[in-house]
């Protein structure tokens, strides 16, 4: 199939490049000439790194770059007329009160109705992969045909990728959804060759990952699409939420949450977010549930439990500060603290709502100087903090390391107060511990991610300080 991917960010790239390799000719588009000349860098060999990292990203690109399957630019008008189905993959950010700023996929819209006016009567699909509240799709429509007479269909598919997994998981989707307009879904079919068309095309994409005989692909209408995404991230999310509050009585009580939560895994009807942490980041969750509260209140629909989850997750993100506070008896002020793991997940260079933003600021506020290490999330990081008004002044107290400037995790902690471990890469997951003994001034440790072994702290001598567990002080 001919497909143009609008939007070349953490959804876009992967999914593009995952559709170019199973056979599709894909072009990539998006408004940024930078975005677009560092990925064809990359491709060219001047580089080697993408804008996005991703496990298995790079030689994909490059497999299907070199094979012609995938091509970059910044042309939208050339991209649409290449392509049957069109899909939007630009990003929905939350506006200042937390609703959806849907004004990128409403203005790519245009810009797509624009492009299909090469022509008369040609037809294209338009598929929406971001994240929109119910009601998008529709409006979509609406702004299409102010720009075309041409025909088109707006078809709803969210994506599902982890980041990070992001090139495996779109292999080996767990579930399709596909939303269609209401009257192509309800419409008989055979009556309505196209509903039978948008039904076939969608099934003939998404074969190649929805091989063993299970079927994947579930259809629906574009509503029930759009708020199928929003309701899959509220669950999770609420969950995260759920495990980070239990894990902190487990704390207080003098329980072990890893060991009282590993059977949870065998009540299939719990889910498998039982890592506590120091609250969930990333581009979707804090966004969407946000997103989602604000549909309850436009809708009159009172949410009782939803509303409560955002909270929960920011009191969730200052809760190693509080318990370094209290080490240090409220006196922070010219120590230095390190900081290994900004993304707000391991194997991804975004920081988007990481939590180590809000422990940065609240360190530095409280007259603390930070050496924060990550090995691919420190320009994402310089870039976030840049943009905090409350910390502007302070940001000569922090320092960056990272692999891009040939630092290692330990040059991070010379002459510090302490380690704070924020995401769970796997190069922080067995350290050399008597390493970071030496380094650091008093040793103190504070996990946020349940990665260390309390008794192995304990008989190295370590002060350890983690969620769901006593500390152990020493
Ligand atoms: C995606 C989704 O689309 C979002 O709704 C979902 O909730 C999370 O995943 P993401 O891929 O993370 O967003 O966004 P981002 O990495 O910011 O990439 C968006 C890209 O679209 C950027 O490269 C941007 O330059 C491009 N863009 C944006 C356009 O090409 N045109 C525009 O008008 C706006
Ligand atoms: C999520 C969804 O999983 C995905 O289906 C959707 O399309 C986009 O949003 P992503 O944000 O990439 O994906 O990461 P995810 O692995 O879900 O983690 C989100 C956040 O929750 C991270 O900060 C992660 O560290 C945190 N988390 C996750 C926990 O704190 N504990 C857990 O048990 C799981």
């Amino acid at each position: 199939m001919k497909i143009a991917m609008v939007g070349t960010g953490y959804v876009g790239l992967p999914q593009g490049a995952v559709f170019a390799n199973v056979g599709n000719k894909v072009i990539c588009v998006d408004c940024l000439e930078d975005r677009i000349n560092e990925i064809k860098k990359f491709c060219d060999g001047q580089t080697n790194k993408l804008p996005v990292h991703e496990s298995g990203l790079n030689e994909l690109v490059l497999r299907n770059y070199s094979s012609k399957s995938l091509d970059f630019t910044t042309d939208i008008n050339y991209a649409v007329k290449e392509s049957d189905l069109i899909f939007l993959c630009v990003g929905t950010p939350a506006n200042g009160d937390g609703s959806v700023n849907t004004q990128y996929v409403l203005n790519v819209a245009k810009e797509v109705g624009n492009a299909m006016n090469y022509a008369d009567d040609i037809y294209k699909m338009i598929v929406i992969k971001s994240t929109v509240p119910p009601g998008t799709a529709k409006e979509v429509s609406k702004v299409l045909k102010n720009t075309t007479n041409n025909n088109f269909d707006i078809i709803s598919n969210p994506e599902f990728l982890a980041q990070g997994e992001a090139v495996s998981g779109s292999h080996k989707p767990d579930r399709i959804v596909i939303g269609l307009p209401k009257e192509k879904y309800f419409g008989s079919l055979k009556a309505d060759s196209k509903s039978v068309e948008l039904r076939e095309t969608f099934r003939k994409l998404y074969a190649p990952f929805n091989m063993k005989g299970e079927d994947k692909v579930f259809f629906m209408t574009n509503e029930d699409a759009e708020l199928h995404k929003y309701i899959a991230n509220t669950y999770l999310a609420a969950q995260i939420a759920i495990t980070n509050e239990a894990a902190n009585l487990a704390k207080k009580v003098g329980a072990n949450w890893r060991r009282l939560s590993a059977p949870f895994k065998y009540d299939h009807r719990i889910g498998s977010f039982i890592h506590p942490s120091t609250g969930f980041g990333g581009s979707c969750f804090p966004k969407d549930v946000k997103a989602i509260v604000k549909v309850f209140e436009k809708e009159g629909v009172e949410s009782k439990v939803i509303s409560k989850i955002i909270p929960a997750n920011e009191y969730q993100k200052l809760i190693l500060n509080q318990s370094l506070n209290e080490f240090y008896d409220s006196n922070l002020k010219d120590k230095t603290f390190s900081i290994w793991g900004l993304s707000f997940k391991a194997e991804t260079n975004d920081t988007r709502e990481s939590s180590a933003i809000e422990i940065i600021a609240d360190l530095l506020k409280k007259g603390a100087k930070v050496k924060a290490y990550d090995p691919e999330g420190v320009p994402d990081m310089k870039l976030k903090l840049s943009e905090r008004q409350d910390i502007s002044d302070l940001l000569e107290n922090i320092e960056f390391f990272s692999t891009y400037t040939h630092n290692s995790k330990y040059d991070a902690l010379k002459q510090s107060d302490g380690l704070m471990v924020l995401t769970e890469w796997m190069e922080f997951r067995q350290p050399d511990f008597m390493e970071i003994k030496k380094l650091l001034k008093i040793p103190i440790i504070l996990d946020g991610r349940d990665l260390f072994k309390p008794e192995q702290m304990k008989e190295l001598g370590f002060n350890y300080i983690c969620i769901g567990n006593e500390n152990i002080l020493q």
